[in-house]
């Protein structure tokens, strides 16, 4: 890849305990998995995952852990070369989650543990360099905190004549983390929290989402991946696009397409020379090529 600037992924970073099963276990049983295995995972820590195996140089920003349960976190991010240079200190032991794939279904179900984890500030943010970046990408978390570092990210760029994009990972919490929209570049937000909503297509979703933008400002690109049906777009002059998914013969590991598509979508981007939606048809490629495969590794 020619880009030299960096990515930043700002987020969390958790231990995935993966198990592997014929199907749903029923309530109330005891029985053995096919097979299981653990892996670093997080949203920002998977997208970061999944840039560095696309040949993206990746930083991560998100509160490590000193306890000795963290230290395969650690040693998992320093193995990939992605960055952590700027990422404050805990002693707490990491989250972690509990994944259960079924292969019947090809579903992943999560149960995450998070235990009041601390998050970093806005005070840590404001310490990093911001001109070694060329995007920088959030979750919709720490809300009052999170807003702050996009708008000194917004701030910076119209001091020094930057670019930085900002683009944000919208999985939960629609109402409190609703104004995390407005300060980004591009906002992707999830099929799953659409349906809680009520929206029924991706098409809906993005103009609802639109709609909440205050008009005197500028618009976010707006993009809900819709699992097997592809993935639609809503520009800010209000031009919406729709974009098949790729078919797959085998479903093998469905945890973290969607991060999968957000590393597709900003990589793809970044690299320039991509209209909106060959973006989000490359982010599509990607996220249909990591659910053949257990883990991210085969993605490249
Ligand atoms: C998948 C994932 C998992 C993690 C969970 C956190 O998108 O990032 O790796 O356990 O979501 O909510």
């Amino acid at each position: 890849m020619s880009q030299v600037k960096s990515v930043l992924c700002v987020g969390c970073t958790v231990i995935d305990f993966v198990t592997i099963n014929g199907s749903y276990p029923k309530e109330d049983t005891d029985r053995r998995c096919l097979d299981g295995f653990w892996q670093r995972g997080g949203n920002a820590s998977n997208v970061s995952t999944v840039l560095r195996v696309l040949g993206c140089k990746v930083d991560f920003f998100g509160m490590l852990s000193r306890s000795d349960a963290f230290r395969v976190l650690l040693d998992d991010l320093c193995k990939r070369e992605i960055g952590t240079k700027d990422c404050p200190f805990t002693e707490r032991d990491p989250p972690f989650s509990s994944v259960i794939l079924a292969q019947d279904s090809g579903t992943r179900t999560i149960i995450h543990c998070n235990k009041d984890y601390p998050q970093t500030t806005y005070e840590d943010f404001s310490k990093i360099n911001l001109a070694q970046y060329g995007w920088v990408h959030f979750e919709a978390r720490n809300t009052p905190h999170t807003l702050k570092m996009m708008q000194s990210i917004r701030d910076y760029n119209q001091r020094t004549g930057q670019g930085i994009i900002i683009s944000l990972d919208f999985e939960t919490r629609y109402e409190q983390n609703q104004e995390l929209c407005a300060p980004c570049d591009f906002v992707v937000f999830s099929k799953e929290l659409a349906g809680q909503l009520g929206w029924k297509t991706p098409r809906q979703s993005c103009v609802e989402l639109a709609a909440k933008i205050p008009e005197s400002g500028p618009k976010p690109v707006f993009i809900c991946p819709w699992g097997s049906a592809g993935a639609g777009a809503l520009d800010a002059n209000g031009n919406y696009y729709e974009m098949s998914s790729y078919k797959q013969d085998k479903v093998v590991d469905t945890l973290g397409a969607g991060d999968s598509f957000m590393a597709g979508f900003i990589y793809a981007t970044l690299e320039g020379q991509r209209s909106l939606a060959e973006s989000v048809d490359f982010a599509n490629r990607v996220a249909s090529h990591k659910i053949t495969g257990f883990g991210y590794e085969h993605i490249s």
